[in-house]
């Protein structure tokens, strides 16, 4: 096979069939295909989208470059959950140690931030001594022993999406509702939960900013792991304004842990309440209500036990920052504007993100606000507070926040979850 035939048809308008897939993807994947091709094909695919059918064929060529893992050794259900990434999404934090104190274990296999939006791993590292890496056989004990694990994913878990995602974020095709369906259902397909919640954000803070194109994307996702015979729900949900109160490392931390404490911003825990529902639903457990799990404390117990299995104490202080800005409320009234992407730049700009894979972060930078969307504000008092380890980097971090914030304007809040596909 040839790849200047696969991506001309592709170029043409012409489906490719499941043998061009399949060889493409393994060529790539094993360097017989060089980037400059995979670009050309991957800028073809971004113009001319994919049929349900090539898609679900890439999506499966991708999973088969590494291996499907099989959980079913552990005995007993299994749910995970994806967010298409935002800004104060701690979510994952308190949500896997939650559903795997309601029965239902949880194999979370997450990523690091880049760019704006945080990054699981990112934030949990913040937590002295905690381990991102676990080899497979304490992965499957942690599952036995905890019932959850968050850590990173091996090199065997679709290591063409590797290689593709590396490619499209410097082709400029990132943003096609195929490429991303096929990158995040391979990875989460080959993770091997029986059942999987997909939040897939909307808004300024969101990969995909507008709701009808949001939608399309969690149809597809949804379709993608269904076909995979992974039950398979999305809710699609705001990413207008950032979640809970808090943008960072260590301050997402400290929230997370505040909803485990039966506490939190009000957003975070119906969101988190929310996706768990869907989670244990989907595992075979839809009785099982897990308010009573963070009520009674068993959300925090299982939580402690996460971060201690991974080399994390769940006692020690977490780092703070060396220099904190605070920046007050323009005006008295209520506020209507509290952008996402702004605040997660800003966030970013003070430390908390990097530009590039290999940067490092600052476990102590982040942004945190004293009122959310919706509430009362007066002018003159504290808003938002900016905090970093380099006070040079707060002259960039203000600037990120110019007209982010907004009292008694004309905008509309999206709902907090929007719709369930
Ligand atoms: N996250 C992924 O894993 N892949 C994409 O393509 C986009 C977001």
């Amino acid at each position: 096979m040839d790849a200047i035939d696969v991506l001309r048809a592709k170029r043409d308008g012409v489906p490719l069939g499941a043998d061009q897939i399949r060889w493409v993807i393994q060529a790539y994947t094993d360097g017989a295909v060089p980037d400059e091709q995979m670009s050309a094909l991957l800028m073809a695919v971004f113009f001319r989208g994919m049929t349900a059918d090539e898609l679900a064929v890439w999506t499966q060529a991708m999973i088969d470059s590494g291996e499907r893992k099989d959980l079913s050794s552990l005995g007993r259900p299994t749910a995970d959950k994806h967010s298409t990434g935002g800004v104060g999404d701690k979510t994952t934090l308190p949500l896997a140690p939650l559903v795997a104190a309601c029965g239902v274990a949880v194999p979370q296999l997450s990523g690091r931030g880049l760019g704006h939006t945080g990054g699981t791993l990112d934030k949990l590292e913040a937590i002295p001594g905690w381990r991102a890496d676990v080899h497979e056989e304490a992965y499957l004990q942690q599952l036995r022993d905890v019932g959850a694990v968050i850590c990173a994913a091996g090199h065997d878990l679709a290591p063409a999406d590797k290689k593709l995602y590396a490619l499209r974020d410097v082709t400029g095709t990132v943003e096609s509702i195929p490429l991303i369906a096929s990158s995040i259902m391979s990875k989460k397909i080959a993770e091997g939960a029986d059942a999987l919640v997909l939040d897939v954000k909307t808004g300024s803070g969101a990969f995909m900013k507008d709701p009808e194109a949001s939608r399309e994307l969690a149809r597809t996702m949804v379709g993608l792991g269904e076909a995979a015979g992974v039950r398979t729900v999305a809710l699609v949900t705001a990413m207008d304004r950032p979640l809970g109160r808090a943008a960072g490392n260590a301050v997402e931390v400290a929230e997370s842990v505040e909803v485990l404490a039966g506490g939190g911003p009000a957003d975070v825990v119906e969101l988190t309440l929310a996706l768990a529902r869907e989670m244990l639903a989907g595992a075979g457990r839809p009785d099982v209500d897990p308010a009573e799990a963070l009520r009674d404390g068993r959300a925090m117990d299982v939580w402690r036990r996460m971060i201690a299995a991974q080399g994390g104490d769940p006692d020690a202080p977490l780092p703070q920052p060396a220099e904190r800005h605070v920046v007050t409320a323009p005006a008295t009234g209520t506020l209507t504007r509290l952008d996402a992407y702004a605040l997660g730049v800003a966030a970013w700009r003070l430390g908390a993100g990097r530009a590039r894979k290999e940067d490092p972060v600052s476990a102590a930078a982040g942004v945190v606000w004293t009122a959310g969307v919706g509430e009362q504000v007066t002018a003159g008092q504290p808003l938002l507070e900016l905090q970093t380890d380099d006070p040079s980097r707060i002259p960039r971090a203000l600037a990120a926040l110019e007209g982010a914030v907004g009292v008694d304007t004309d905008d509309v809040p999206l709902p907090l979850v929007l719709d369930r596909i």
